[in-house]
């Protein structure tokens, strides 16, 4: 039997505070999750925003291996909106909703059963006007009365659902519990053997992923889920735990899911960097620390026979050792194979730079790892346009005086210096930037980690920032962890400057900062 897989980071993953990305980001995360073998991506919520329309449209302009499905609330507004994002996908679902439970009719749609039913018929039937594929969803199913979610669920498949979706949108459910209904709903309802029946659970008691195969085992054929287990409040079933659960236990879960698991680390990792989310280190399958075995005993046992403790082989999860790499004598040709190899798909132009990168890399650093290529690499497919460029920099700091900062960027030809103070070497330079662009920024997040191993390991800075509603990320990746804070500030820095109206400000702020002017840049 097939299981599909129905994955929701860029909507349910994106819409969690701190989750949310960039349409170059999106796309790159779609691209992944196609090649991860994903059946159905969910890329967004129409209607939420221009940016998550424009997200969705891009995605279905390219996305060839899976079913692109937008979400839409069950308003004929909502609905075309998903349409329209979607119609140029090669297959497009149009994923609607509505809440079922007493407690979502009575304190936030202020609705009678009666109309819920009415407006299913009503916008089930006009969603499946425009696209063949619809997928209806019962919000809050789970504290829903299970006779009135049949019938709503026969209303749905009556106005053409192809999948019927029953959530546990308030990770209220337990295994058990959860069996029973989707038995209940298998047994009960008219029509639907002839629909794909789906579930979608949230992690707030930590049993998203128990659930999900609690209702696959009741005869769910569809599981949506999120890499990494992102989502609204504690998440949602993680897909890397759930088709891992299948594969490893097929003794109990005889079932077949099109992923291909050794793309499974390659997408955490994506999804991770380009969300600024980390992995906590002790989390399943994709955690940092889900194959090491560090007590004696352990040890000692992986070492006569891995069976001992694993019971699954990382290389499966597309996990590799953080080989030591290539040196000054690497060619190219090594290089690519070695990118091809680690799962990346980098065009010709972005072999040589990344190239380029890791040549200079070796005059600064004695060992590189497969860490610090990955990073290299990440920094190249996701690029951004620059308008600023960090050209140099000094810092003075110490704990007994006020650290200061010069920072030099050339921007569109014309070199500006400036010097300023702070709370330490990097918040005055990020100071400096600010003077020189005119552009404050209200900072959400900073981190530096280190990439790979040693004390000349790589830093990769983290910045991110709100600006009227909107989150903005950027990276900087050097040997020098100042540095790479800095090029990420400025990373940042480039992206809000794709709005003509802060681009405009950063112009006339130019023209007032004549003091700061060096030279013509070279
Ligand atoms: O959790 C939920 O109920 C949802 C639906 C919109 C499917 O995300
Ligand atoms: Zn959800």
């Amino acid at each position: 039997m097939k299981i599909k897989v129905f994955d929701t980071t860029l909507r349910d993953g994106e819409q969690s505070p701190g989750c949310s990305m960039h349409l170059t980001e999106k796309l790159e995360v779609a691209k992944q999750l196609e090649k991860l073998g994903v059946d159905v991506i969910e890329a967004g919520f129409a209607i939420a925003s221009e940016g998550d329309f424009q997200a969705i449209q891009e995605i279905s302009k390219v996305i060839k291996g899976a079913t692109v499905a937008s979400l839409a609330r069950a308003t004929k507004e909502d609905i075309l909106r998903a349409y329209d994002a979607v119609k140029g996908a090669k297959h497009p679902r149009i994923h609607t909703f509505i809440a079922t439970s007493d407690i979502h009719l009575n304190y936030k749609l202020k609705k009678t059963r009666e109309e819920v039913i009415d407006i299913t018929k009503e916008m089930v039937t006009y969603a499946r006007s425009l696209c063949e594929d619809v997928e209806f969803s019962c919000e809050d199913a789970t504290r829903t009365d299970p006779e009135f979610l049949r019938v709503v669920i026969e209303s749905a498949i009556e106005s053409g659902a192809r999948t019927i979706n029953i959530p546990d949108t308030v990770g209220y459910t337990t295994p058990t519990e959860y069996y029973d209904l989707i038995t209940y709903i298998k047994q009960k309802t008219k029509g639907i053997e002839d629909v794909v029946i789906s579930v979608h659970c949230h992690n707030d008691l930590g049993l998203a992923v128990a659930n999900s195969l609690a209702a696959i085992s009741a005869g769910a054929t569809q599981v949506e889920c999120t890499i990494n287990g992102l989502g609204e409040r504690a998440g949602n079933a993680a897909l890397e735990e759930l088709v891992m659960a299948m594969a490893t236990r097929k003794d109990l879960y005889a079932y077949e899911t099109n992923i291909k698991t050794k793309e499974i680390m390659h997408t955490s990792n994506l999804v991770s960097y380009i969300t600024g989310v980390a992995v906590q280190p002790n989390k399943a399958i994709v955690g940092a620390n889900a194959f090491s075995h560090e007590s004696g005993i352990h040890q000692h046992g992986v070492l006569n026979h891995a069976s001992t403790y694993e019971i699954m082989q990382p290389e499966h999860v597309g996990r590799r050792q953080n080989e030591l790499v290539m040196g000054k004598h690497s060619g190219k040709h090594a290089f690519k194979e070695k990118i091809k190899q680690m799962g990346f798909d980098l065009t010709e132009q972005q072999i040589t730079q990344a190239f380029s990168e890791f040549k200079a890399l070796l005059d600064k650093k004695k060992n590189i790892f497969d860490a610090d290529i990955a990073a290299i690499v990440r920094n190249e497919t996701l690029p951004v346009e620059e308008i600023i460029f960090l050209r140099d920099f000094t810092v003075h700091a110490g704990n007994q005086l006020t650290a200061t900062a010069h920072v030099a960027v050339d921007i569109e030809g014309v070199s500006y210096r400036c010097a300023e103070i702070g709370d330490g070497p990097i918040d005055a330079a990020f100071k400096a930037i600010q003077r020189i662009t005119g552009i404050h920024l209200n900072l959400k997040d900073y981190k530096v980690h280190s990439v790979s191993s040693g004390k000349d390991a790589q830093g990769e800075a983290f910045v991110k920032v709100l600006e009227e509603g909107l989150e903005y990320t950027g990276r900087g990746l050097s040997t020098d962890v100042i540095e790479a804070s800095i090029l990420a500030y400025v990373s940042v820095m480039n992206k809000i400057l794709r709005d003509s109206v802060r681009y405009n400000a950063m112009k006339e702020q130019l023209d007032d900062n004549l003091d700061l002017m060096m030279e013509e840049a070279i």
